[in-house]
């Protein structure tokens, strides 16, 4: 495996790939590896001759600075546990590499409208700090096909049309949120969670559970039924942010003709913010 630090290195090893033939996919990840990001590295190398994996705590994608601090380092415990996998090369860029010019004055990438519902509607300017350096990092990487979880919907949804607006050549591929076996959405996030949190952690997936099985049923007063989810939520020692009903394919309320929809939610435990989906 190789272990990869500045944008040359990574870009060569790439081009090289690339005049061999072989196809190479991409899973990006801000490190502190559990077995949701093993599940995209797996279908990386199931379809792909080649696969980087990039970790890169990303400070323009966070608003708020204490939760960059906080956010979870294990580079060496992911070193080693990418090194169990099939993977070819970890790529750790430096901040400094990545942002020469701070990431106040850098070049930004915003897909409009959609970059500031949900998710973005809690966290200014979150979703251009995603569509940012990942732009930066397929640039550096050059992969044929990149990998992401869909428990991070928004972002996924997001980076598709990046990629579409801007004629990016990767594919994208999606792929189903790991769970732990009490429900939990797999996510870093839950690390910082103590043990008190943690057991109550799963009854957001349980209250979004909840609700699927209420609209499969047939309910059609989404208003109270979203209320009651955000109630049972706040009686569990949650601080909710939204739960909301909406169309898959672009995330706006559904209308008549929507086919596919999904429920989202954002809440907060102590300082943990948890997220989550449920497609309905
Ligand atoms: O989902 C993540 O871990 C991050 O948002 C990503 C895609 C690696 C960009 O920093």
């Amino acid at each position: 495996m190789n272990f990869i630090n500045t944008i040359k290195e990574m870009q060569n090893l790439s081009t090289t790939w690339q005049l061999e033939g072989q196809h190479i996919g991409f899973v990006p990840t801000m490190g502190n590896l559990h077995a949701g990001h093993l599940s995209l590295v797996k279908k990386a190398s199931e379809v792909c001759d080649k696969v980087v994996v990039s970790i890169f705590v990303n400070p323009l994608q966070f608003d708020d600075g204490q939760d960059f601090a906080r956010y979870p380092r294990t580079i060496e415990e992911d070193q080693e546990e990418l090194s169990a996998h099939k993977v070819d090369a970890v790529f750790v860029p430096d901040e400094q590499e990545l942002y020469p010019l701070g990431k106040e004055t850098t070049t930004k990438v915003e897909v409009p409208g959609i970059s500031n519902i949900l998710e973005g509607a809690s966290r200014a300017g979150h979703f251009v700090g995603v569509t940012t350096v990942v732009n930066k990092l397929f640039n550096i990487v050059q992969p044929h096909i990149a990998v992401f979880g869909e428990k991070d919907f928004q972002q996924l949804h997001i980076i598709r049309q990046m990629v579409s607006d801007l004629n990016i050549p990767v594919e994208i591929i999606g792929m189903p949120t790991a769970r732990e076996v009490d429900g939990l959405a797999m996510s870093s996030r839950n690390n910082r969670l103590d043990s008190a949190r943690r057991e109550i952690a799963p009854v957001l997936h349980q209250v979004l559970d909840e609700m699927r099985e209420k609209i499969l049923q047939g309910r059609a007063d989404v208003p109270v039924l979203k209320q009651s989810a955000l109630e049972q939520l706040s009686k569990a020692g949650f601080e909710p942010d939204y739960i909301e009903l909406r169309d898959a394919t672009n995330l706006q309320e559904p209308t008549d003709n929507t086919t596919e929809r999904v429920i989202l939610a954002a809440a907060r435990l102590g300082e943990i913010r948890l997220i989550d989906n449920l497609r309905v």
